[in-house]
């Protein structure tokens, strides 16, 4: 759960380096470092803590170089510190890693019985004594020979401190993506795309178990055999303000006022609303099974879970359809029969999440056709699936999921739809209704945002609760789930959701003066229902923070109240996450929280 970075081209590495570190702290940031070449070897400089330490003590060296690797690391063996922190060295092997070498006991103890001594805690520094053991000068066969010997995940950059030619990268089961600036001769391996956007928009999206040599000759490729092969250049359309903070001050902010737009993006070539068409051509090859099909599971992680919540409910009204939804650790432990009847759906923004990396490939092992939903295109979620809808969304940098998860939602809706459509239980007329209502959405959203001052207040005036409850109840219940989370991960104040129907078996008991509840009760069908469940909590005294729709008639003594225009019940989510996002964004300021970078979390929990 770390993020790498090895840049050799004409321009300044150190530059490159930290450009690039800096668009993957998100993937970690207990500490980080580089290795830049310094005379006739290599000075590698690590620090403890975020990237500002590393730049720090960077600028007060004067190192001017062309080539260098660099690593921001979120700790798996070892605290962080210092001597934890990469890169790590082994006589002129140089080396960053991202991943989890599983075996690394075992290697280190037949490496100490070699001679070769340990100085850290780390998983990494038995890969640099190995490749070290197996060096005979050719960079490239050492590291292949040593990662013959390695169970677990990588994506490794190795450099020879005594050379300075080459990067020799690889991966397995971690991402890695290589930059290629041919014209300019500017060459970057980086574990994210935004990491190389200012330098390149064309890409090699490095093979699973692939390998690649970075040199001022340019990039050479190998297939995991070790064979030269042929590359492939991808196009990513991202710009590079897509990534930065586009004037707001967190990335948070940005990316939860970007929906409007990101919503469009995911929509876009994939509906024509009027005459009720939906267009999924990734997912061509299900068309005919669609029809079989006996029931569907969705597995996800975080929030990414909480839209298959919604996505559950969709398929089931509009596809008559059984779902269940799992949390994808969980999935792995059960002895779910599966089989080609059977789709399952795993939902990722990053597509390297590890516990639905694996629960994709437990599905396949199973017998099961996989459809994935994914934001980052060429991730191993993405490419194992049968079937990928990609969510468009644009690079999500905030830790916090924010504009993925509406994107996810939609994705969801649409394919509920069209299942509907396969399945002959929902007709053009039914679907094109429900797009029509589905493009005013984000119309809706921008009303959301001119009323931000009144969700501020509303959020700073209980930063000091120690507790908070999110209530709600069918389409909006996930929402409950997500509010709370999203409070809790960038506030760390404590919150639960719940659904409102459960409140009178347990959680009614925590409720007394001014406890803060949050309850969702937009117009539709349960609205009256969770009316009466705001009188409850009013009765036992508590703080009512009622989001309802804008023509409602609140229920008596509401503590505050935060109006969502009106839509159809089942898109009324797409209105009350966003609340909730900027609810949990202002109590964290309000807390001086770092938002996009919460404490103890990672955006990308490549390891199980
Ligand atoms: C981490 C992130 C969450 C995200 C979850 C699942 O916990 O902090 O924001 O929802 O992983 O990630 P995925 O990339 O699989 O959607």
């Amino acid at each position: 759960m770390c993020g790498i970075v090895g840049y050799f081209g004409k321009k300044d590495a150190v530059k490159a380096l930290l450009d690039g570190l800096s668009r993957l702290e998100y993937r970690g940031y207990d500490s980080a470092g580089v290795a830049i070449p310094d005379g006739d070897s290599v000075s590698i400089i690590r620090t403890v803590g975020k990237l500002e330490n590393l730049k720090a003590a960077l600028s007060t060296k004067n190192i001017k170089a062309n080539m260098g690797i660099g690593h921001t690391r979120w700790a798996t063996h070892g605290r962080p510190s210092e001597i934890n922190a990469h890169p790590h060295r082994s006589g002129s092997i140089v080396l960053v890693h991202n991943g989890i070498v599983e075996n690394y006991i075992e290697l280190k103890e037949s490496l100490e019985e070699s001679g070769y001594s340990f100085i850290s805690d780390t998983d990494t520094e038995v890969l640099a004594h190995l490749i070290r053991s197996l060096y005979r000068g050719d960079l490239f066969s050492a590291l292949r020979d040593a990662v013959s010997k390695v169970r677990g995940s990588y994506a490794i950059a190795v450099i020879d401190a005594d050379k300075r030619d080459r990067i020799v990268v690889t991966r397995r089961d971690v991402p890695l993506v290589l930059g290629v600036d041919d014209i300019n001769g500017e060459y970057i391996a980086a574990s994210d795309i935004p990491a190389a956007l200012n330098i390149t928009r064309d890409f090699i999206m490095l093979e699973d178990g692939g390998f690649a040599q970075i040199s001022a000759d340019g990039v050479t490729e190998y297939n995991p055999a070790g064979e030269i092969i042929q590359k492939k250049i991808t196009h990513i359309d991202w710009d590079p303000v897509m990534a930065e903070k586009d004037g707001y001050p967190d990335f948070m902010l940005k990316e939860i006022n970007e929906q409007p737009r990101t919503l469009m993006d995911t929509l876009r070539g994939k509906i024509i609303p009027d005459e009720g068409k939906i267009y999924l051509g990734e997912l061509e090859g299900l068309k005919s099974k669609a029809g079989e099909l006996e029931r569907i599971v969705i597995v996800a992680c975080g929030t990414s879970l909480h839209s298959g919540m919604i996505g559950k409910l969709y398929i089931e009204s509009y596809a008559i359809l059984p779902v269940e939804v799992d949390i994808a650790s969980e999935f792995l432990q059960r002895s779910l029969p599966l089989s080609d009847k059977v789709l399952v759906i795993c939902i990722s923004q990053s597509g390297e999440t590890a516990d639905t990396k694996q629960a994709l490939r437990l599905a396949k092992k199973r017998g099961a056709k996989v459809a994935a939903i994914c934001n980052v295109l060429g991730s191993a979620i993405a490419s194992e699936a049968d079937y990928c809808i990609y969510t468009h969304a644009g690079p999500e940098i905030s830790v916090a999921s924010t504009k993925a998860f509406t994107s996810q939602t939609i994705v969801l809706l649409l394919f509920s739809l069209w299942l509907g459509e396969q399945r002959d239980v929902l007709g053009k007329k039914a679907i094109s209704e429900i797009l029509n209502d589905l493009l005013h959405i984000p119309d809706k959203l921008k009303a959301i945002f001119a009323d931000q001052e009144n969700i501020k207040s509303i959020a700073l005036k209980y930063i000091h609760a120690p507790s908070f409850l999110f209530i709600a109840r069918h389409y909006n219940y996930p929402i409950a789930f997500e509010g709370a989370l999203k409070l809790k991960e960038i506030s760390y104040i404590h919150a639960e959701g719940y659904c409102s129907g459960e409140l009178k078996h347990g959680p009614i008991a925590l409720l007394s003066d001014n406890f803060p509840v949050m309850v969702y009760a937009p117009a539709g069908t349960v609205k009256d229902k969770v009316f009466s469940a705001i009188e409850e909590v009013q009765a036992r005294g508590a703080s009512v923070i009622a989001v309802i729709s804008e023509d409602a008639i609140p229920p008596s003594q509401c503590s505050d109240i935060i109006r969502i225009p009106e839509t159809r019940e089942e898109l009324s989510v797409l209105l009350t996450v966003v609340v909730s996002q900027l609810f949990a964004y202002y109590a964290a300021k309000g807390l001086n929280r770092d938002v996009d970078k919460p404490r103890n979390l990672a955006k990308s929990v490549t390891v199980e």
